[in-house]
């Protein structure tokens, strides 16, 4: 068990590597940081796009999926009838002595008390004023606090609204919502049949009271949600399907077994007919990664009843009429790239020295290779490792480093820290049998292979 001093250690060293490196920078910096944002560094985009592709790989391996990319804004009615505008709100809390801003929640979890995020209203307010003098301020340390209310997570925009009196607009919430409202038309183009899923990646914005924990609660962060229609007698075994497929998935990213499990959700919206996070073990604890949630009929029904629009599916076979069941999968891109950091962050010993390493799995690595001259001044040795090896290799697969800056041991740690999976170097032994050096991160050991075979090679241990 770490201590809290050592949890955030470590993750005090995953924010400024992903600095240093280029991962993650912080949003809006140079005007001294906007809370809630980051931008995304070379490498950092490199990462998430290769996040993003496993998903959907994952994805496109169901016949039955289809993609959308749905408006981040859309009409204002949209979020009326999915219950957002009324009932998507944090518990805020405001301290009466320095007026710092708070979500209740996490106040009773600092002061040790359990809270868990998805408790109603009424019971953290119960628990809150139970516990009135354990709980601190995180600012000034006092323990006067005005009542708790409700926050709206929906950020607004004007976007469109040109006088005050037109429906208030939202930046999405969830991308999930604009599956729903696009299921009819899915349907429709006829290349599916219940059941069958709708798969979108896209940003979310919410106007979280505190932002935090890096790249884990952010205002604006994107989402790889999944619904899956079924006939109502079918859905329940579809969300067994989807937990099993979706806890392999992450296994199969290389990510520690030991660090997730399911946790069920013990209070479940009125609507709801089963849920569960995968929660991940991150230095500051198990936290939900992805929900995966039988939502029953609820939103297609909402938004039929707001719309106007019959929601109902036609089974030609059966003649029968009905609103399908849906299963959602739902999890951040940027949730997920911190697991993928927290997961792949080492501190070992190599050899003699010391050093830094990011132990991904080589197929989600920023960079999959870099190539380096054993010496940058000899003309022949560059010559061969510029045409020979990385001009074909960053053909082939893109994600390629040049590297020919200090020593060998130097770059060897550089390329470590950012998790490159194999380094390649050019040696006047090269020059003779047409073979280079491939080292490997996680063991450090080196073999030989000849020039022909990299591409294969390398292919191998990227499938
Ligand atoms: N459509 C269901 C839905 O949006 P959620 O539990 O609110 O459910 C789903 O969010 C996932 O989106 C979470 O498990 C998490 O991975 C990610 N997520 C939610 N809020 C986030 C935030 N503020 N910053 C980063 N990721 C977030």
């Amino acid at each position: 068990m770490k201590n809290p001093k050592e949890e955030n250690d470590l993750m005090e060293k995953i924010v400024s590597l992903c600095k240093r490196r280029g991962f993650v920078f912080p949003g809006s910096e140079i005007y001294g940081g906007f809370a809630g944002t980051y931008d995304w560094g070379h490498l950092g985009v490199a990462l998430k796009r290769n996040v993003i592709d496993a998903w959907t790989k994952a994805m496109q391996d169901h016949r039955n999926m289809t993609f959308l990319d749905s408006s981040i804004f859309t009409s204002g009615k949209v979020w009326e009838a999915s219950g957002h505008v009324s009932g998507f709100s944090d518990p805020l809390v405001i301290c009466n002595v320095c007026k710092e801003k708070s979500r209740a929640d996490h106040l009773l979890e600092n002061a040790g008390i359990r809270a868990d995020e998805k408790l109603s209203e009424l019971e953290i307010n119960k628990i809150f004023d139970n516990n009135r003098n354990k709980i601190k301020c995180p600012k000034c340390g006092n323990k006067d606090f005005g009542q708790i209310r409700a926050s709206n997570l929906l950020a607004t925009s004007n976007l469109g609204m040109l006088d005050s009196k037109e429906d208030q607009v939202y930046l999405r919430g969830e991308t999930a919502q604009g599956i729903f409202i696009n299921y009819k038309n899915v349907l429709d183009t006829g290349f599916v049949s219940i059941p069958f899923g709708i798969a979108q990646i896209g940003k979310a914005f919410r106007n979280e009271i505190s932002p935090r924990q890096f790249l884990f609660r952010k205002r604006e962060f994107e989402q790889m949600e999944m619904q899956y229609f079924s006939h109502p007698n079918e859905a329940m075994d579809n969300y067994e399907a989807w937990k099993k497929e979706r806890m392999e998935y992450y296994k199969k990213l290389g990510i520690n077994s030991k660090r997730l499990r399911f946790k069920p959700h013990e209070n479940l919206v009125f609507y709801a007919k089963a849920a569960c996070d995968i929660e991940y073990e991150f230095s500051f604890g198990w936290n939900e990664l992805e929900g995966i949630h039988y939502r029953g009929d609820y939103d297609l029904t909402q938004h039929q009843k707001f719309s106007g629009v019959d929601m109902r599916f036609y089974d030609e076979e059966t003649k029968e009429k009905y609103i399908p069941h849906i299963v959602e999968t739902s999890v951040g891109v940027d949730r997920t790239v911190l697991m993928v950091l927290c997961d792949a962050y080492c501190e070992d010993k190599l050899g003699e020295s010391e050093r830094v390493v990011l132990k991904f799995l080589p197929k989600l690595a920023p960079v999959i290779c870099a190539v380096s001259p054993l010496l940058k001044n000899k003309p022949e040795l560059v010559e061969y490792a510029n045409t020979k090896v990385y001009a074909p290799l960053k053909a082939e697969f893109g994600r390629v480093a040049w590297d020919d800056n200090g020593n060998i041991g130097k770059r060897y740690r550089r390329q470590d820290e950012i998790g490159t999976p194999f380094c390649i170097v050019v040696d006047f032994d090269t020059l003779e049998d047409d073979t280079v050096t491939i080292r490997d991160r996680d063991t450090g050991e080196q073999e030989r292979v000849k020039t022909d075979n990299l591409k294969n090679y390398i292919k191998e241990k990227i499938s």
